[in-house]
């Protein structure tokens, strides 16, 4: 499991949203981590230790000063995290940290461990996540280093609207996993990623094609090799520079596609099918360009075999995930074609939304999973969203 071994001090502030931290302890536990928890005197407010204690299996701190050791346990907790995670932060800690107090448990032991190990997932008011003071602790701290998931925004417990949202519980031990592992998350993995649109020839110089730009593919072979796979990246036609540490092996049609596709059945750990594989292909081929006279108006068609689908007969392990652009019902119809090629996740582009789909740099897309969890990705440029597919999908599968 992704978490294996991995000690988590889970410091709980008093937010309303405490009581998803209790979720969250039991996500961290889900993937091998061992939690710790501690809590403010304001967050017990909220929640009660005995749930953390029954949840995490452990002792869970609330003071500073009971039972053994309590002399040095400030000390003692942190050397033991891996992590130090704050889920919920409050303007409160964050200033105290941002200002060294240290005057109970939990704000001891980040005083002691500083920017090393700790991260936090603010959730406050919003008026309160906007003042300036606040804005000011938070910018100081990352400035020296201090990890920070930014909080949703939304209508929050008060009933303004605004920043200040816990993030989603996947979100944050998405952000854990990214922390701890950046630049190994996939270790040893065999990657295969297919980019860019495929030119389906009707004689030397004729094809058919599309306006597939080949960036998001590029930017998922780049992220899969910074993060330490072997990627093999098999591109149809583009403009775009082959990423560096990556095979760049170039095609022009679904079918060259295919064969070298099927080089890689049952050799592979995840592959990436980001390509606009061309569906229709002209149903005959000249190898020299055909006279203008000997084209007529009803050109034949024949529809190209479906490459991941073909793929996915061949090799059952591998992890595949798909790419689908659709406009209306996308959803739906995205969720279809999943079960229909076999695939393990797909990810939904909705070409109408700005900035998202051919050509344009940033993205917007919904990443679906063969258990129907489904994880909106915001708009952001396509490295960006190459990493969270990545790391979602990572962090989900192992
Ligand atoms: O059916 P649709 O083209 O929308 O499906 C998109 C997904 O299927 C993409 O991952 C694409 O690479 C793959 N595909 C394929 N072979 C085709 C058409 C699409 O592998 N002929």
């Amino acid at each position: 499991m992704l978490l294996d071994k991995t000690n988590v001090v889970l410091g709980v502030t008093g937010s309303i949203s405490a009581y998803k931290a209790a979720y969250l302890t039991r996500q961290l536990q889900k993937k091998g981590a061992q939690v710790q928890v501690v809590m403010t005197a304001a967050a017990t407010e909220f929640i009660t230790p005995l749930t953390f204690n029954t949840l995490s299996n452990r002792n869970v701190y609330t003071g500073m000063f009971e039972g053994d050791n309590a002399g040095t346990r400030h000390i003692d907790l942190g050397k033991w995290a891996d992590v130090i995670l704050v889920a919920p932060a409050t303007a409160n800690i964050i200033a105290k940290v941002a200002r060294g107090i240290a005057d109970d448990l939990l704000s001891a032991i980040l005083l002691a461990f500083a920017e090393r190990k700790i991260m936090f997932a603010p959730a406050m008011n919003v008026n309160m996540y906007n003042n300036p003071v606040t804005r000011e602790n938070i910018e100081y701290l990352k400035g020296i280093g201090y990890y920070f998931v930014e909080p949703d925004s939304g209508e929050l417990a008060c009933g303004d609207e605004g920043a200040g949202r816990l993030p989603e519980i996947s979100t944050i031990t998405e952000h854990l996993h990214r922390y701890l592992h950046s630049g190994k998350l996939l270790n040893g993995k065999r990657v295969v990623i297919t980019a860019g649109p495929t030119r389906e020839f009707l004689d030397q110089v004729r094809y058919i094609s599309n306006r597939s730009s080949g960036k998001m593919g590029y930017a998922l072979a780049n992220e899969a090799a910074k993060e330490g796979a072997s990627v093999t990246l098999i591109s149809g036609p583009t403009t775009l520079k082959p990423p560096s540490g990556v095979e760049t092996i170039n095609v022009e049609s679904a079918q060259e596609m295919q064969q070298e596709l099927r080089q890689h059945a049952n050799k592979i750990d995840y592959l990436f099918m980001a390509a606009a594989v061309e569906d229709i292909a002209p149903a005959q081929q000249d190898s020299k360009k055909l006279k203008k006279e000997f084209i007529n108006d009803n050109l034949s068609i024949k529809v190209n075999p479906d490459i991941v689908q073909d793929f996915r007969d061949k090799d059952q392990e591998v992890c595949i995930i798909g790419f689908s652009l659709e406009m209306e019902k996308g959803l739906k119809r995205s969720k279809e074609k999943m079960r229909q090629k076999g695939l393990d996740y797909i990810v939904w582009n909705d070409p109408e939304q700005e900035g998202a789909g051919f050509e344009v740099d940033t993205n917007e897309v919904v990443l679906i999973a063969k258990n129907e969890e489904t994880y909106k990705f915001q708009k952001a440029p396509k490295r960006k969203i190459a990493e969270q597919i990545i790391n979602r999908v990572v962090m989900h599968n192992e």
